[in-house]
């Protein structure tokens, strides 16, 4: 009931509290946010914290609040073992608040300080988080820039990275698969989505899911292209800010995008290549409109060497076969 989701919401705030003051108290863990660039100011902003490396010291801190050891296991701070041992859930790890569109405390984020897999713990799904239905960041975005598009990051460290090079208008999707939710999320919030992904294969697939996703929702969408192997955390710690609204600027349309994607693997100087590449991008020129239909066709045209006429019959049998289907 209500009542319960409030005492949640004060039992995030007062662990984010606690993971703050161990943060201030431990230098040598600052020096990893050091060493990745973040300022004290940042760690501030944003609320970063340190979970000690100890099975109870949140949980002690909690009781010590009053909060009942069911509900913390209820909020994922705490984990029931088999044998109904209660422990901290983080343990030795960095710790980011994750807050909700009104910058309440509503889970954490939680990284290794070494190589250590896996390299992230989050909260659960609790009574007040669930992870499919919010971004990370939305809530500083809102409150720090004027920008009508928002840059859209897989990681904390994007967004935090971004945001310290001063670039406000980020939200992150936090690694999973973006939802219909968030989708809808990013159009009631912006003008236009930068997708910005990992320049990675997770990143590239991520991307191409999360298009259709924006796409289905009527977002206008553009894609960043990140140097190989980067994320925007590294990107904008060599390039700056100037590299970053670059590389913004440089953003690919949908469709350009696709284009590229289609290409991937194929060889157009060879028949078979054109041939395979042509007859993809058909299927994909279909769901245009006529004015786009007419400018990428085009295109597609001089990329392959193949007739504008011969890929609109092909087209034109294609829409016959399909209305035939059915008919
Ligand atoms: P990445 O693997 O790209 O990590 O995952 P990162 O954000 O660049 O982290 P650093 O720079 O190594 O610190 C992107 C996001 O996916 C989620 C996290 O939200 C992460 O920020 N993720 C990743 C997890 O939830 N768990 C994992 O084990 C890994
Ligand atoms: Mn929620
Ligand atoms: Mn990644
Ligand atoms: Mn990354
Ligand atoms: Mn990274």
């Amino acid at each position: 009931e209500k009542d319960k989701l409030e005492v949640f919401y004060k039992m995030h705030v007062d662990a984010a509290r606690f993971f703050f003051q161990n943060l201030s108290n431990n230098k040598e863990v600052r020096e990893y946010l050091y060493k990745r660039g973040i300022k004290d100011q940042t760690i501030r902003s944003f609320g970063l914290g340190y979970a000690l490396n100890s099975w109870d010291s949140l949980l002690k801190y909690l009781r010590s609040r009053r909060y009942k050891e069911e509900d913390i296991v209820k909020c994922g701070l705490a984990t029931k073992s088999e044998k109904g041992k209660v422990y901290d859930r983080f343990r030795n790890r960095i710790i980011f608040p994750v807050f909700d569109i009104r910058g309440r405390v509503i889970a954490f984020g939680a990284r290794v300080l070494d190589d250590t897999k896996p390299k992230y713990l989050n909260s659960p799904e609790t009574p007040i988080y669930n992870k499919g239905t919010h971004l990370y960041g939305l809530n500083f975005a809102k409150k720090n820039s004027k920008e009508t598009s928002l840059v859209m990051v897989e990681g904390y460290m994007d967004l935090i990275s971004l945001s310290q090079a001063g670039i406000q208008n980020v939200v992150a999707s936090l690694g999973t698969a973006l939802t219909k939710i968030q989708g809808r999320l990013l159009r009631r919030n912006s003008e236009e989505v930068y997708i910005c992904y990992d320049a990675d294969t997770a990143g590239q697939k991520a991307t191409v899911r999360g298009l259709e996703i924006l796409q289905a929702e009527g977002v206008k969408v553009k894609v960043v292209q990140i140097s190989k192997g980067k994320d925007p955390d590294d990107y904008v710690r060599e390039e700056g800010k100037e590299g970053f609204l670059k590389l913004l600027e440089n953003a690919l349309p949908l469709m350009e995008y696709k284009l590229i994607q289609e290409k991937e693997g194929l060889n157009l100087d060879s028949d078979e290549g054109r041939i395979t590449y042509t007859k993809r991008i058909a299927e994909i020129l279909n769901e245009l409109d006529p004015i786009e239909k007419e400018v990428y066709l085009q295109k597609v045209s001089e990329d392959a060497g193949i007739s504008e006429r011969a890929i609109r019959k092909y087209m034109g049998n294609q829409n016959e076969n399909s209305s035939m289907d059915t008919s």
